[in-house]
């Protein structure tokens, strides 16, 4: 995937700046660090156990920026959130990606979510991908609103599918939109907090 102009400045809407860039390896102990600093709840319905370093083995061994891209934005301080991109190079599905965000709580509701779903939108239209795809619990309100913004729309709802890290069952709601149909949606968002390129 293209990663030439990165890294990015995204001017946020509060006025703070973070640089977006595609993750290494060498993030592995920060990524680590800001996952294990995201309150329990916004943990708690993520798909993997995000504070384990095993969690962070495998995940820093699947980077490829071909069928996992990951992006991390970062302040003076350290990683303050984590967008990644996945998609099948092979099979049936070849043309539906998905993606996972997370933002550190200090940083949530100024826009870095969308500005790195976004950048995720970019990088998989011109990877040829046609759908997007996102899973979020049922009652992950900010989620579920931060994406229908973005113009995903609820397709499917897998009962009981998903256990949170205290074991309780929730329903898995799988939301998917058109590429071009976000793009649309997510200019007329982010034009005014567009990231400028450095
Ligand atoms: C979902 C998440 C990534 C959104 O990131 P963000 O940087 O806060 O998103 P944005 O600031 O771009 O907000 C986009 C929209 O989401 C909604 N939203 C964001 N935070 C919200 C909150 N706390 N309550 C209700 N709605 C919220 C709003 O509609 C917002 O648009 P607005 O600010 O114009 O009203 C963030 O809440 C998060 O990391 N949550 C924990 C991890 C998670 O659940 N990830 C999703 C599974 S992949």
């Amino acid at each position: 995937m293209n990663l030439r102009e990165y890294p990015i400045k995204a001017k946020l809407r509060d006025g703070s700046e973070a640089q977006v860039r595609a993750m290494d390896a060498k993030d592995g102990p920060a990524v680590l660090k800001f996952f294990r600093a995201l309150p329990e709840e916004d943990r708690l319905f993520l798909r993997d156990d995000v504070t384990r370093p095993e969690w962070l083995d495998r995940f820093v061994r699947q980077i490829d920026y071909q069928t996992m891209l990951p992006l991390v934005a970062e302040d003076g301080s350290g990683i303050v959130g984590n967008a990644t991109l996945y998609r099948p190079l092979y099979g049936w599905s070849v043309h539906v990606g998905e993606m996972r965000v997370a933002v550190a709580r200090e940083y949530q509701h100024k826009g870095l979510g969308t500005v790195l779903a976004h950048e995720l939108v970019k990088l998989a239209l011109d990877a040829g991908l046609e759908k997007m795809v996102v899973s979020v619990v049922d009652n992950q309100i900010a989620a579920k609103r931060a994406f229908e913004k973005l113009g995903f729309r609820s397709e499917a709802v897998l009962k009981g599918h998903v256990k949170d890290i205290h074991g309780t069952k929730r329903d898995l709601v799988v939301m998917s939109n058109d590429v071009s149909h976000i793009w649309e949606s997510m200019e007329a968002l982010t034009r005014d907090y567009l990231p400028s390129l450095e």
